[in-house]
């Protein structure tokens, strides 16, 4: 029987405070060329991407920054945007660009995974959509965060919405994982409120949907448990005090234990449903997540084991003895935790009309992280869910 768990990552990873004074160690032996810095207009403004400009003077490297990405979703013409820019007087990327360094959030790191991807393979995009379509190696990329966290900055996917036919694309290669990630809570101060709430619930989603998937192994495992643990002490703490420089340590390093595990793991039909609803009305990520959570765990706990379910209720410190009370204690404590931080109840306080959820669910089950979901549903299952969470 094949049982394989390969797990992938960045080559180095630098996570911690102030570990951005050890990027020029890990550029110098690369001895990589001329960059592009893909950001956008916030990040300059908060001076972080000055600070990586002078990492690069330092080093001799010279750079040129694409700041054209806007939130909160990153779309197929902000990637031809980029590349264009891009092609402005040099005429050839791949010649001119040895490496992409990404600053900012999910959206950002997407964004530049997509750039590096078609600047060496050609195409559009939307030829890369679906599992392993990438065939040649992208321009390296190395993605400084600064949010905690969609996992972007690690993970071999980028998610990028196609506006022409209102869907959010996964495109997913081992190819495009980045060559270095760097979590440093020194760029995350200064996040939104909003931001910390959407992406500190997206962060749980990843842990909760990666401990369900049917690629989850013990490494992963252990990486959601302990993700969540952290997600649920101190995401409110982060929340109300964005300067509380130990919640957004301790959520960096949530973001980066749930993204490496679904990384490997896979997700499920949160994503999945999420994903659609970003492509149609560009909602935050993680308040489509927060809404769709209790009802796709509504839906999925016949297929997983009542060990498990009792096993997940662990980091969030409430004991259950069944599978009924563990589903309960989950739902419940996901609920509490999204309500805290301010995220919205149901789909239609969000804007959501009743009309667009048949085309949202057909495009759901075609998404590439169904095919970890613990249980298959049918179009008319999406649809209910999708109903329920209204
Ligand atoms: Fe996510």
């Amino acid at each position: 029987m094949q049982n394989n768990h390969n797990f992938y990552l960045p080559r180095t990873n630098l996570v911690g405070v102030g570990v951005i004074k050890d990027l020029p160690n890990e550029l110098l032996p690369m001895k990589l060329g001329k960059a592009l810095i893909v950001t956008d207009k916030n990040i300059i403004s908060l001076g972080y991407v000055e600070q990586v400009e002078k990492i690069l003077d330092n080093l001799f490297i010279s750079h040129d920054i694409f700041d054209g990405i806007l939130h909160p979703n990153p779309t197929v013409a902000f990637v031809e945007d980029g590349l264009s820019y891009c092609d402005q007087g040099v005429l050839d990327f791949t010649r001119d660009y040895s490496m992409i360094i990404s600053m900012g959030g999910g959206s950002n790191h997407d964004c530049a995974k997509a750039i590096a991807t078609v600047a060496t393979n050609g195409g559009s995009i939307i030829d890369y959509e679906g599992w392993n379509k990438v065939t040649k190696p992208p321009i390296p990329l190395i993605c400084i965060n600064t949010t905690a966290g969609s996992g972007a900055e690690l993970t071999m996917t980028a998610i990028i919405a196609d506006t022409t036919r209102k869907v959010k694309m996964t495109i997913t290669s081992p190819f495009m994982t980045p060559w270095i990630s760097v979590n440093d809570p020194l760029f995350m101060g200064s996040m939104p409120k909003e931001v910390t709430a959407t992406s500190g619930i997206d962060v749980a989603s990843h842990a909760i949907e990666a401990f369900f998937a049917t690629e989850a192994s013990p490494t992963t495992d252990a990486l959601c448990l302990g993700a969540l643990e952290i997600v649920f002490e101190y995401l409110p703490r982060a929340f109300e005090n964005g300067y509380d420089l130990e919640a957004r340590e301790k959520m960096m390093y949530a973001n980066f234990m749930a993204g490496s595990a679904f990384n490997s793991a896979g997700l499920g039909y949160v994503h999945a449903l999420a994903h659609q609803l970003g492509g149609h009305y560009s909602n935050a990520h993680g308040s489509n997540n927060a809404v769709l959570m209790p009802y796709v765990l509504e839906f999925n706990a016949a297929s997983i084991s009542e060990p498990r379910l009792i096993k997940i209720c662990e980091p969030l410190k409430k004991e259950a003895h069944s599978r009924s009370e563990a589903l309960a204690v989950l739902i419940d404590s996901f609920t509490e935790l999204a309500l805290s931080v301010g995220l919205p109840g149901c789909l239609g306080e969000m804007g959501v009309q009743p009309g667009d959820i048949e085309t949202m669910a057909q495009n759901a089950l075609k998404d590439i992280v169904c095919l970890t979901n613990p249980r298959k549903g049918t179009l008319e299952d999406v649809i209910a869910i999708y109903e329920k969470a209204m």
